[in-house]
């Protein structure tokens, strides 16, 4: 069945929480569904107190997640690549190495708003506010996307 990459900068923020956020909604048996970032900055490391806390309000619990980098090789392990934003596209689409590639990497928001490539807004420097509206677009998305991949 379907293996789905979620990509965000860091890997801390929205990414942990679309991989969190999609993984509730879809059986675990069935598909793959992982998260990494385009930088290097956290690999390794937790997701951020504040996607940790967002996601345990609506009963997911995203705090054994760690932070790694996107890597060419996603490329072969993964069917779909979601990006959140403009930036997080043009850095995977530059390690595209051929159009199949290329045709793996979308905007997670295209789900809700097709071919319109908006951004999931980076929430890492605002406040709290920002990661509960990063979490209800999430979302939304992901119920799309479960509903259209579910068996
Ligand atoms: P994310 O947010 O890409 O949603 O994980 C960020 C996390 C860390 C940084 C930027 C964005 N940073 O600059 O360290």
């Amino acid at each position: 069945m379907a293996k789905i990459l979620m990509v965000c900068l860091g890997n801390i923020c929205r990414s942990p929480l679309a991989e969190g956020i999609l993984k509730s909604k879809l059986p675990e048996s069935l598909f793959t569904i992982d998260s990494a970032g385009t930088a290097n900055y956290h690999v390794g490391n937790s997701p951020d107190k504040r996607s940790i806390s967002v996601a345990k309000k609506y009963g997911i619990d995203i705090s054994n997640l760690k932070g790694r980098q996107f890597s060419v090789k996603d490329f072969e392990l993964f069917d779909i690549i979601y990006v959140m934003d403009e930036s997080n596209y043009r850095n995977v689409m530059n390690l595209a190495r051929n159009e199949q590639d290329k045709n793996k990497v979308t905007f997670i928001l295209n789900e809700i708003y097709p071919n319109q490539n908006y951004d999931v807004p980076d929430p890492y420097y605002g406040g709290e506010q920002g990661f509960e509206n990063v979490f209800k677009m999430i979302d939304e998305a992901c119920s799309i996307i479960a509903d259209k991949l579910k068996p």
